[in-house]
Order: structure tokens, then sequence, then C-alpha cells
């Protein structure tokens, strides 16, 4: 979902090149296993010297990480740790992506970059263990850009879901109680080339401004797409259990990458009627 936007929202003058994917969109593609460090140095080799790395691949099956920690743990932990000693020894800065699953939920105001973390599904440990390992392997280059609660033009996410639910039933039942911020990869994607090409070393949060609950990104997501006919009804977490814990909170406090850009990403309500109109699907 992030990766391609990123690779269609690269800066005038860069070339760029998209891993991973065969092809994508009109720019160069390879594919590799990003959590294999001999097929990574020979990707940096073949195609390099570059002018920096944007790490957006991971193991983001939530709920199935529970049952695959081993995997979850080298995709997202080991890659980076590779991926950032390899930028490091070609002394070129790397954003990793994250997450708000690196906190417990448990705060009722925004989280800043520096608030202690506590994650509490085996997907946030091990996109913390990420952000460890490439800050220690490369600490000068680092960037990392936690986000959250993502959708956009490619891949499969909440609103998308929404709509095609809404095309098989008349009512839905989404949780009330979970509150975060709807990040569209279209206002994502520019982000990060900004952190990469201007920021500094650290860490730095990056979502739409505002927060709601999934029950009200729903009804947003059915109202601004024209949807008729459809009544959604707000239920618990707890009445719709799933193996990964989900924080009940984690709005992020992107101060720090509003001073980087000068401005904050758009509210999420606005980003998505813009992703709604690009994308009605
Ligand atoms: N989605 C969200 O709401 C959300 C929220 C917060 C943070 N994030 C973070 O944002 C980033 C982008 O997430 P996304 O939603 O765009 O995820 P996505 O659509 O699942 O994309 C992840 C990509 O990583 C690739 N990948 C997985 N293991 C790989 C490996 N070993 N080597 C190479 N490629 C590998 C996958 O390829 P295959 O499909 O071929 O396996 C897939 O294309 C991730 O770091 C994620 O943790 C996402």
């Amino acid at each position: 979902m992030l990766g391609s936007q990123v690779l269609l929202a690269v800066t005038d003058g860069l070339e760029v090149i998209g891993t991973d994917l065969r092809e994508a969109h009109g720019v160069a593609a390879v594919g590799y296993d990003l959590a294999d460090a001999v097929a990574l140095e020979r990707l940096l080799g073949e195609f390099g010297p570059f002018t920096g790395v944007i790490h957006t691949a991971a193991y983001t099956a939530v709920d199935k990480a529970e049952e695959e920690p081993e995997l979850a743990a080298r995709v997202n932990g080991e890659a980076c740790r590779a991926l950032a000693s390899a930028c490091a020894a070609q002394r070129i800065p790397l954003v990793v992506v994250s997450t708000d699953f690196v906190f417990d939920g448990n705060a009722r105001t925004p989280y800043a970059e520096d608030h202690p973390t506590n994650p509490l599904s085996v997907y946030g440990k091990t996109k913390l263990a990420g952000e460890i390992a490439a800050r220690e392997a490369h600490p000068g280059g680092t960037r990392i850009v936690r986000t959250q609660w993502l959708y956009g033009p490619r891949g499969k996410h909440f609103p998308r879901t929404m709509l095609q639910l809404a095309q098989e039933r008349d009512q839905l039942r989404v949780v009330s109680d979970q509150i975060g911020s709807p990040t569209s990869t279209l206002e994502l994607a520019p982000a990060l080339w900004d952190v990469l090409l201007e920021g500094e070393a650290g860490v730095y949060h990056a979502a739409c401004e505002g927060s709601c609950s999934w029950f009200d990104l729903a009804v947003a997501t059915l109202e601004h797409s024209g949807t008729e006919g459809v009544t959604v009804e707000p239920c618990t977490t707890e009445e719709f259990p799933r193996p990964a814990h989900r924080p009940p909170y984690s709005v992020l406090d992107c101060s720090r990458l509003a001073a980087l850009r000068g401005a904050p990403l758009a509210p999420w309500e606005d980003a998505l009627k813009t992703y709604l109109g690009t994308d009605p699907s």
C-alpha cells in the first residue's frame, strides 16, 4: 500500500527504484527478500550509489503475527538491522516506517516521539525491535517515521473494506472505542521524501490531523462516497475480539514533522474526501 505510493511521489530529479515489486507504475523495480542480508548487499551494490533508502516493507498481518512471531521478527526486526548496516556502510540516510502499535494505547493525549514505548502485540514488539536495530546499526542516519491507520489508492485497508461490505449488507457494526488518525498514503508519501532529504536522524510521528474512531471513519467513508441505504452501528472492542491487542488510543503528536515541512498533514476527513475522489472503487 505505502511503498507503491512512495514510488509515485518521488521528488523531481531523483531516480527511484522499487524493490519487491516486479512492476511499479513506470519506475524501475526489482524483486528482493529484504530479510536476506546477502541479497540486500547485492541490491545496494548492483543498483547504487543511492541518495537514500525509504523502507516501507514489513510483515503487516497484525493478527497472523501472533502465530508467526519468528517470521515477523525476521522481517520487521532483522531486516531493519541489515538494511541500516548497509546504509551506514554507504553513508546514506534511511527512513524506516513504523507504527503507533509501539505504544500500549493507555494515554489520553497525543503521543510525543519520546513517550515511553510499550507494545502489547507481536507486530508492535517486532516493529519496535526494528526501530531499535536500525538506530543501533546506523545512529547518525536513521529516521524512524511512525504512522497509523493507513489507506490509499493501492492495497487492502479499512475504507475499501467498508465500501465492499456496503455492497453486500445493509447494516455494518464497527468498533467505536479505538481512537486514532486515519492517514492517507497520498499525504504520507511526500512527507517520507521530505524526512529522507531534509530531516535529521531520530523519530518523527506522521499522521493526518485530527482523530476519530473506526466507527466514525466507517460513517465518513460511506457518506463521502455517496453510499446510501446502509446503517452503521457502533460496537465495543470486547464485542469484536481479535487475536492481537489494539491500542485503544493512539493519536500521535506530529508537531516535529509539521515544523520540518512548514505544515501538518491534511485533516483526516479532507484527506479521505480527496482519496475517495481519486479512487472511487
Ligand atoms: N497499514 C497500516 O495501517 C500501517 C499503520 C502503521 C504503520 N504501517 C507501516 O507502514 C509500512 C507500510 O505498510 P503497508 O500498509 O503499505 O503494508 P503492505 O501493503 O502490507 O506492504 C508491505 C510490503 O512489504 C513486502 N514485504 C514483506 N516482507 C518482505 C520481505 N521480506 N522482503 C521484501 N518485501 C517484503 C510485502 O510484499 P508481499 O506482498 O509480496 O509479501 C508488501 O508489498 C510498514 O512498515 C507498516 O508496518 C502501516
